[in-house]
């Protein structure tokens, strides 16, 4: 257990670029819209991106806690943290899989998380052996997995999805993020990335399809300009669709709680 967090939930993908992080922040911005105390842990050191998705100004460092730990930054009404806060993310830097460990470690149990239902974490992509040592070091109830309906990004949410089994963590289910083109002059759709593609893996690795996500011009505007869909458009239709998958995220990590925990930890 990490003090001041009663559920984490990883979200990955087996490729990069995929709309991992732009899924967490929604996802997180939902699960808090739906009533919850929710934090994110930006642990993508590759490419962390949630301080800019969530309108951190750059070069924003969290406060001291006590003797030695942080307390996370606000926005949005998240808490978030972010290796991005912590190093200097613009130095060329060589991680090694025990030092992405450590850091992490670090970044989660020294985080003053305050009272929250669930800690999203937005992990590095792939599925090497620095994922497998967070999912395994980490007491995660649940991941998320995030693939475009494109037969290369799906064989990588594939791997995914089996890395996850092997540490015995459950998998909630798969976004299908770009599913469909909306064109933003007349709305029309076309699914650029190939259709179906998220169904068929749910249903091979009996999990589901959490939602589908429209690829629109507005969604990539929003995030990338601190001020995510679930934020900037709360009554439209992607908004509902997050809402939807962070109400069957919470609903399956509680129902874990009340069954007792299906999964041992050690250290
Ligand atoms: N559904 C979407 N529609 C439009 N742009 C998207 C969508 N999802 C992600 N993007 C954009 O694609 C880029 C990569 O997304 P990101 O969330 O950073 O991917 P990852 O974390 O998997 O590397 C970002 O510029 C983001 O704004
Ligand atoms: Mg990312
Ligand atoms: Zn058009």
């Amino acid at each position: 257990m990490i003090e001041g967090v009663k559920h984490i939930v990883a979200v990955a993908s087996g490729k990069g670029g995929v709309g991992k992080s732009t899924v967490t922040v929604n996802l997180a911005l939902a699960m808090a819209a739906e009533g919850y105390r929710v934090g994110i842990l930006d642990a993508d050191i590759y490419g962390p991106s949630q301080a800019q998705m969530l309108g951190v100004a750059e070069g924003t460092r969290p406060q001291a806690a006590g003797e030695n730990r942080f307390k996370p930054l606000e926005a949005h009404g998240l808490q978030a943290m972010s290796m991005a806060f912590m190093v200097d993310t613009r130095e060329p830097m060589v991680w090694r899989g025990p030092m992405v460990a450590g850091a992490f470690q670090q970044l989660l149990t020294q985080t003053a998380w305050d009272d929250l239902d669930v800690l999203f974490i937005d992990m590095p992509p792939g599925t090497g052996d620095i994922q497998l040592t967070l999912a395994q070091k980490v007491p995660v109830n649940g991941a998320v997995i995030v693939t475009t309906p494109q037969d290369i990004a799906l064989l990588d949410a594939r791997k995914g999805i089996e890395m996850f089994r092997k540490v015995n963590v459950p998998v909630l289910g798969v976004v299908e993020n770009m599913s469909l083109h909306i064109c933003s002059n007349c709305g029309h759709g076309e699914p650029i990335f190939g259709e179906g593609g998220g169904e068929r893996i749910a249903e091979e690795y009996e999990t589901r399809v959490l939602g589908r996500l429209p690829l629109t011009m507005a969604i990539r505007e929003q995030v990338d300009s601190g001020r995510p869909t679930v934020v900037a458009e709360p009554d439209g239709d992607v908004t509902a669709t997050f809402r939807s998958m962070a109400r069957q995220i919470a609903e399956q990590v509680q129902g874990q709680q009340t069954e007792g925990p299906s999964i041992s930890f050690s250290d």
